[in-house]
């Protein structure tokens, strides 16, 4: 790599330009690219300033210490930071940046449609469609559940939580909710009421996750927790793979525990299980959750300020450790 005159940014795999044309003004931009991994990665951030990352990109010990001295951030091109190792980057004194609020309304929309695409089975009706299997309009043919007076539960009311909440409420019977506080702005703004976990998968016919992955929150959603949940209850998923067990969505799915689930997130991405893939009443989608233009190129210049107010020594806008 040539020495540089001005301080490295590496971008472990891609940037939007809304975001990399800002850094590249001022800064040595190195781009990893899309199929870029471990190895790549080691190479690229050598002697960088700052490190975009990404949910695919694991930044651990290892790599920070492959950055050597001169690194001053890790701007994560996501809300979520559970692929940061918080604690090695405080040691190094290394902040760390996340990209909230700008993609809350897409994600949030990718929940509501997963929500409806698993009530009516739209995958599988689109897929029979596709296939040539339509036999015509018929009495009994694809029928789904309807939402409207339904009660829907949210596990988690940040922000993305509280969005869709607001977009399910004209057509919710109840919106209730689970979170470690009662959080009085949101129930104001979106009639939500907080219960007991518990009591929510007794009562809610849609359990909507929108809580991030930590420690405690790996495998929230797990065999006991399915079992609780109503034979009718749709499970959405567009927060962190790490909190529903696999393996136990599966079979609930197949036994008839639950109705449907809808699943942006996998414990593996990219790799889905064959029992997965097979599960019935399971739609199934390729973590898209921010993937909108607006969104996207929102969480890229948020990233853009956060590198160049650490690097120039400023507050930073979006900083979590
Ligand atoms: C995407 O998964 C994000 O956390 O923004």
């Amino acid at each position: 790599m040539i020495a540089s005159e001005r301080p490295i940014v590496a971008i472990c795999r891609l940037l939007p330009a809304a975001g990399r044309d800002e850094l590249a003004v001022a800064y040595d931009v190195r781009e990893g690219g899309r199929g870029a991994g471990a190895e790549q990665w080691r190479e690229l951030v050598a002697g960088a300033s700052a490190i975009v990352a990404d949910p695919t990109v694991p930044i651990d010990r290892d790599l920070l210490e492959a950055a050597g001295p001169d690194l001053r951030i890790v701007a994560n091109f996501a809300v979520g930071y559970d692929n940061v190792d918080l604690d090695a980057c405080t040691r190094r004194g290394v902040a760390v940046t996340n990209t909230p609020d700008v993609l809350t309304n897409a994600t949030a929309e990718l929940a509501l449609a997963l929500t409806l695409e698993a009530a009516r089975g739209l995958g599988f009706a689109e897929r029979e469609v596709r296939a040539g299997r339509w036999q015509g309009w018929s009495p009994d043919g694809y029928v789904g559940t309807e939402l409207s007076g339904a009660s829907f539960g949210i596990v988690g009311m940040g922000r993305i939580g509280r969005r869709y909440a607001e977009l399910v409420r004209p057509m919710a019977g109840e919106v209730v909710y689970s979170a470690p506080t009662v959080k009085h702005d949101a129930e104001d703004a979106t009639g939500a009421r907080h219960i007991e976990l518990d009591e929510m998968f007794e009562r809610a016919a849609v359990i909507s996750l929108h809580v991030p992955a930590t420690p405690r929150t790996s495998g929230l959603i797990g065999e006991p927790e399915l079992r609780a949940m109503r034979e009718d209850a749709i499970l959405v998923n567009t927060a962190r793979g790490a909190l529903v067990e696999e393996a136990a969505l599966v079979r609930a799915l197949h036994e008839g525990w639950i109705a449907a689930a809808g699943l942006d997130v996998y414990e593996a991405e990219p790799s889905i299980s064959a029992e997965l893939l097979a599960a019935p009443n399971c739609v199934l989608l390729p973590h898209i959750g921010s993937a909108t233009k607006r969104a996207r190129d929102g969480m890229a210049i948020l990233v853009a300020h956060n590198v160049r107010a650490a690097l120039e020594g400023e507050r930073l806008p979006n900083r979590v450790a």
